[in-house]
């Protein structure tokens, strides 16, 4: 089991308000952040700047995305954005996955991994999740994309995900607690009967890939890490049209993709969130 740091005052120094009310929930047996997840000033321009970045390869993605393309030539864009702007796809290598995005189609949850075979069909729905490293700041966002001409039924898969991370940032309060997001999610999510995958979730990020606290999108109101300003995490829920159960593709050799138990699609979409005094701001606009 990791040790767990303790929110404690410096030697001599007075507690300030903030580390007071900290220190009161910590008090109270609440998971509270430690004081490195409390982003500075400074590190908060930096992740930003990765945000910008990263909205620029999406947004570069979103322009030349069409049927008949293959998800190779996605990662290709990302992959010369990045050079061109100075900085680094924080998915290759990252533990083994050997390509600079994820493109996620269909039943395909998250992480597929980009290839030359996959050819973008009319109808086909795709996630495109990028994570930029600019100057050693990171900021992890993704998007859906429909190619062409899709069912009603697909369409509103993908309306409704993206629903669900709106719904979930404006949950999502400081003060507040991170089981507030999930249960905000959930129950929109309800509604449609879709399923929540819930063997993944947001996390914190910034001077990592991945940080705490977890941010589960299908979770009870007042449980998990107290929300703080300036901490900085994701949110983004992969709804599935069926069952929320998930595994990954035996056929992925570096195994990796996350698939849907009944093969019925998946959507995602994500964003990389400061957490002010009166809410959310998103980096990744
Ligand atoms: N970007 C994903 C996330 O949202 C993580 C991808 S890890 C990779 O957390 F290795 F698959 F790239
Ligand atoms: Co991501
Ligand atoms: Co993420």
């Amino acid at each position: 089991m990791a040790k767990k740091r303790r929110w404690h005052c410096h030697p001599g120094q007075e507690p300030t308000e903030f580390d007071k009310k900290i220190m009161y929930w910590e008090s109270k047996g609440k998971l509270v952040p430690t004081p490195d997840l409390i982003k500075t000033p400074e590190q908060i321009e930096g992740i930003r700047r990765a945000g910008v970045i990263n909205t620029g390869v999406l947004d570069a993605v979103a322009a030349e995305i069409h049927a008949g393309m293959n998800t190779l030539e996605i990662d290709k864009i990302c992959r010369s954005y990045c050079e061109e702007h100075d900085a680094i796809p924080a998915c290759l290598n990252y533990e083994g996955f050997p390509m600079s995005v994820c493109t996620s189609i269909n039943e395909v949850v998250c992480h597929g991994i980009p290839k030359e075979e996959d050819v973008l069909e009319e109808g086909d729905i795709i996630n495109v999740d990028f994570t930029t490293i600019k100057d050693g700041y990171y900021a992890d966002a993704s998007r859906m994309f429909i190619i062409g001409k899709t069912t009603p039924e697909k369409e509103q898969l993908v309306r409704v995900a993206k629903e669900c991370l709106e719904i979930g940032m404006e949950a999502a309060k400081p003060w507040g607690f991170v089981g507030d997001i999930g249960h905000a999610i959930k129950k929109h999510c309800k509604k449609y009967g879709y399923g929540i995958v819930k063997d993944l979730a947001g996390h914190g990020v910034g001077l990592k890939f991945h940080e705490e606290p977890e941010v589960d999108h299908d979770s009870y109101r007042g449980t998990g890490m107290l929300l703080v300003p300036g901490m900085v995490f994701t949110i983004e829920p992969m709804i599935n049209m069926g069952t929320w159960r998930v595994f990954i593709d035996a056929d992925d050799p570096y195994g990796w993709e996350v698939i849907t138990e009944d093969e019925k699609p998946s959507a995602q979409w994500e964003h990389t969130l400061l957490m002010t005094e009166h809410g959310v701001e998103v980096l990744t606009y």
